[in-house]
């Protein structure tokens, strides 16, 4: 039954669904958005910062290398949560040859739940002629050596729910009618006490986007890392002081839609609260290494120095390629400044 019916029927049945249930079936159930379609490239819906240029996971790799050589030095699991096409990776994975250790004594997870990319990672991998990776549905590991854990738009993807305040906090639910066949939003009061109390932090703006999975997934990460060693590097859009609007957006074809068109065919995904991810890690007394935009954490681990190399050589027609990738990575109305940086390290 394709996904659109599916949801109606849950709908007919249920009456409501709150946001995060709803976004979660259209996202991850059975042959929904992240499970069957890859939509990642210029024939996809979105285009990611390693997909645009190979020096951003050359940056991230020269960085996770120097933390491997400096504090770990050893057998180590290295982490990757939604790989995509595997660009990241391979970049990171080309960055290694300096330190050809590194990925010796690496044990590599993906966690992805997407069958489409799992094979084209597959392929990659084979590519690389790599033994030692495995795949993950979640992330889920009972080694005990250290873990450098990675990921680069992952954290957008996962269910939120949204509220707002005016007389009262406010929830929104998807209906959806069956006589005119359209969802829309149904607000409801919020009367649960200690869902009040949480909304309590969130007065000032009266704007709240909360994300329970976020929470417990970078929960499972630092308590990984607090008990074994390691590094969390991730990479999102999002913010860190409280939102006036919200932020869910849609896209299909690289344009923005809306939440009820294309049911189950198009991306769904939210701006991260970086400042709750950082009360997670500081309540597990992590060392917050970094929190700072796209622009500075490139910029400042030698991007530029690396555009000089790679375009030393290169015709004017290919070096202005180069430099266009360069100035969308760090462009400061875009990426450069919407995608944050958290790094979180147990040493
Ligand atoms: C927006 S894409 C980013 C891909 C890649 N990191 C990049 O930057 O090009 C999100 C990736 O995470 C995977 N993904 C999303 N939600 C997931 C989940 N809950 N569990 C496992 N993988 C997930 C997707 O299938 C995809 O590989």
């Amino acid at each position: 039954m394709e996904l659109r019916k599916k949801i109606t029927n849950i709908l007919k049945e249920k009456k409501k669904l709150r946001l995060d249930k709803f976004i979660d079936f259209l996202l991850y159930k059975n042959n929904s958005y992240y499970t069957s379609k890859n939509p990642i490239g210029k024939k996809g819906d979105f285009v990611t910062s390693p997909e645009i240029s190979q020096m951003f996971g050359e940056i991230i790799g020269v960085y996770i290398i120097n933390y491997w050589k400096n504090y770990l030095n050893s057998k180590f699991n290295l982490i990757e949560l939604g790989p995509g096409r595997c660009t990241l990776f391979n970049d990171i994975f080309r960055t290694s040859k300096i330190e050809r250790s590194f990925i010796n004594l690496a044990d590599i997870f993906f966690v992805e739940k997407n069958d489409k990319l799992i094979k084209i990672q597959k392929e990659n991998i084979n590519k690389l002629k790599l033994k030692n990776v495995k795949w993950l549905s979640e992330f889920k590991t009972n080694s005990s050596n250290p873990s450098i854990i990675y990921s680069n738009e992952f954290f957008d993807c996962l269910p939120i729910r949204q509220f707002y305040q005016k007389d009262n906090w406010y929830e929104k639910f998807v209906i959806y009618n069956n006589q005119k066949d359209i969802f829309s939003f149904k607000d409801i009061v919020v009367k649960n006490k200690k869902l009040l109390n949480n909304l309590e932090k969130y007065n000032k703006t009266g704007i709240a986007e909360i994300s329970k999975e976020r929470s417990v997934l970078f929960e499972n990460l630092c308590k990984h890392i607090v008990k074994n060693k390691g590094l969390i590097i991730l990479v999102d859009y999002g913010y860190h002081t409280p939102i006036k609007n919200f932020t869910l957006q849609t896209i299909l074809n690289h344009k923005k839609t809306h939440i009820f068109d294309n049911i189950g065919n198009q991306d769904i995904s939210s701006y991260v609260d970086f400042s709750e991810l950082i009360n997670i890690a500081k309540g597990f007394d992590l060392n917050i290494v970094n929190y700072c935009d796209q622009n500075n954490f490139l910029l400042s681990n030698g991007l530029n120095q690396r555009k000089k190399i790679l375009i030393k050589e290169l015709t004017k027609e290919k070096q202005k390629i180069i430099i266009n990738e360069y100035e969308r990575l760090i462009s400061k109305q875009n990426m450069g400044k919407n995608f944050k940086f958290l790094i979180v390290s147990s040493i």
